[in-house]
Formats: structure tokens, C-alpha cells, sequence
């Protein structure tokens, strides 16, 4: 398995790297070059820095099966080790970003071979991700689907979208954070309502409660979420990192301990070159060139 897992991340870092030197050859999406049948990819951008993975299983809405996580994990693990990437996006198609975790597949799991295979323990994937991870959500979001988007760092919606942890119905609960992740974003009673009734929110009320951090036009979405990407990425990429790694660290321990540890952080900068250089263009009144060093 770990053969397989090896060889698809070279296939899909090859062609990602052809593409990246090459751009008037590359094709726009590289999913039959790379063997991938869950998931297609793409380099896109002005300079050519943002990485979109569009999940690609329509028939089942998106819904997330081992091989599309797998597909996942291996293209994040080689956007990451490209240095030409600066953000990743995440999309799903117009209906459904992902409905959840494959239904038929987990149907005949035991309570043995969820803990015997530590189900759902793959997927943080996203989550550990070191570079910034921009959501963008059209159609549904749901169970699985919708703590796919919440392990990303920014959620952009459609203004079609619809998010809702339906598990409930089902006889189960959310297993990939959607009783933790979505608490701490929306507070106890919203996280409350929306897991014991299963029911749907739609985008205007996904914004108001924070959950996602703006509303798009459905067909611009992928586009604004690419451009916030390039944002992200005129700026140092060593500095996002650190910067990323403070945000999550509010998530993680109190806020004594966060200051403390923004703090070193924000010393730690002192150290860069890119600190030197950013301040230095400031005062000469130039645009920054950073180096991630
Ligand atoms: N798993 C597997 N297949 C799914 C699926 C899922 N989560 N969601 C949709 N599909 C499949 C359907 O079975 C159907 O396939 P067939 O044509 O072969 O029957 C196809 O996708 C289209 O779906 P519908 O016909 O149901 O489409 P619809 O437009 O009528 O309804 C929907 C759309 C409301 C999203 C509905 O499909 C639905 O409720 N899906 C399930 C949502 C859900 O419960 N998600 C949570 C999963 S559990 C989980 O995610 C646990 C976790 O925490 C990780």
C-alpha cells in the first residue's frame, strides 16, 4: 500500500512539476496524466503558485471513499513539498463540494474494524497541512464534507451552498470534527442545534455565524478563492507558515500560553531575512522581494 501511495505521489508531483516548468505545455487539469480517478489538479494562478484539487466523484456527490482520501493525501503531499506552491484550494463541483463520508462503503464496518483500522484517523491530512488551505464550497457540505472544509484554513461559499452534519439521522455521529472543530467556530449552541437536528444552514447563515469567511457568486467562487490564494502568496511563504501555525495554536492551548508562543514566534522572525527585507522595503518605499529564507 505504501508502494501504491509512493508511486502516485511521484506521478502526480511529475507532472505537477512539468506543468510548473513548462506552462505553455502543461495541460489545465493533469488528472488522466496523474492516474487519478477521485480527484483532478491543477497549477494555476499568474504566477503559476496555487494548487487546485477538485474533488471528482459527481455520480456520488463527492462523497469521500478511502480512495478519494487517499488521492487527497497523496497531492497534498506533494503541493507541499513543491516549492513553487504557495496556497492550495479545495473544491468540489457545482452540486456538492462532498456529502459526507461514503455511506455505502462504511455501511458494513464493525465497532472492531473502526478501531482495529483507526477509521477516520487518515484524514487529518488537511489538517496538518503546512501550507495555507482555502475551502471553496459550492453545493453541499455535509458531515464528512463539511469537516473537510473546516480542517482547511479559510472557507469561501457559494452562494448555493448548504452545510449541515446530518450523522445524526444515520444513527451515528460526526467523526472527523464536526463536534469539536465547528464548537469552537460557532459556539455550543449553534454547534448544538445544527448536530442534533442534522439540519442544513445555507451560506448567508454560514457567514453570519463565522463559519465560512464570505459569500461568492457560485461560478466566481474557485476564481475569488484562487485570488486570495495569490494574495497569500505574494508574501513570504516561510513568514505564512509561521504565521498559520500561531493562528492554529489559539485552537490548541489557552490564551496565556498562545500569547506567549506568538510571541517567541514574532521574535523568531527577527531572524529572517525576510523580516529584514520586508521592514528594509518599507522605509526605502520599494516592494518587498522575499526569499523564504
Ligand atoms: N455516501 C455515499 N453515497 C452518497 C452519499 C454519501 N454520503 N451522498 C450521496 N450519495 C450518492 C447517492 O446514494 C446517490 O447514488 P445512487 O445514484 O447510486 O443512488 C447519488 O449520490 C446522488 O444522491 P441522491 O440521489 O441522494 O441526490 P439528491 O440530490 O436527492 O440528495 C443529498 C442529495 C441531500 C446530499 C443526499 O444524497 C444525502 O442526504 N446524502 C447523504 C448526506 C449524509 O448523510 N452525509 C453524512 C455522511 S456520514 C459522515 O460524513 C461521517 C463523518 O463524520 C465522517
Amino acid at each position: 500500500m505504501a508502494n501504491i501511495a509512493k508511486t502516485l505521489a511521484g506521478r502526480v508531483h511529475n507532472v505537477i512539476q512539468i506543468a510548473a516548468k513548462n506552462p505553455q505545455l502543461a495541460p489545465r487539469f493533469y488528472s488522466a496524466a496523474a492516474n487519478l480517478e477521485f480527484i483532478k489538479t491543477e497549477v494555476t494562478g499568474e504566477k503559476k503558485n496555487v494548487a487546485v484539487i477538485t474533488l471528482n466523484r459527481p455520480k456520488a456527490l463527492n462523497a469521500l471513499c478511502n480512495g478519494l482520501m487517499k488521492e487527497l493525501s497523496t497531492a497534498l503531499d506533494s503541493f507541499e513539498k513543491d516549492k513553487s506552491i504557495a496556497a492550495i484550494v479545495i473544491t468540489g463541483s457545482e452540486k456538492a463540494f462532498a456529502a459526507g463520508a461514503d455511506i455505502k462503503e462504511m455501511q458494513p464496518n464493525t465497532y472492531s474494524q473502526c478501531i482495529m483500522g483507526n477509521f477516520l484517523n487518515d484524514w487529518t491530512r488537511v489538517a496538518r497541512c503546512q501550507k495555507p488551505i482555502i475551502a471553496a464550497v459550492n453545493g453541499y457540505a455535509l458531515g464528512g464534507g463539511c469537516e473537510l472544509a473546516m480542517m482547511c484554513d479559510i472557507i469561501y461559499a457559494g452562494d448555493k451552498a448548504k452545510f449541515a452534519q446530518p450523522e445524526i439521522a444515520l444513527g451515528t455521529i460526526p467523526g472527523a470534527g464536526g463536534t469539536q472543530r465547528l464548537t469552537r467556530v460557532v459556539g455550543k449552541s449553534k454547534a448544538m442545534e445544527i448536530c442534533l437536528t442534522g439540519n442544513m444552514i445555507n451560506a448567508e447563515e454560514a457567514e453570519k455565524m463565522g463559519l465560512v469567511s464570505k459569500v461568492i457568486p457560485a461560478d466566481k467562487l474557485v476564481g475569488e478563492a484562487v485570488k486570495l490564494g495569490e494574495k497569500i502568496g505574494s508574501h513570504s511563504g516561510l513568514i505564512v507558515q509561521l504565521c498559520k501555525e500561531a493562528v492554529n495554536t489559539a485552537y490548541e492551548t489557552t490564551l496565556q500560553e498562545g500569547l506567549k508562543f506568538e510571541r517567541r514566534t514574532f521574535h523568531a522572525t527577527f531572524s529572517t531575512e525576510d523580516r529584514k527585507e520586508g521592514m528594509t522595503a518599507f522605509v526605502e518605499k520599494r516592494p518587498a522581494k522575499f526569499s523564504n529564507l
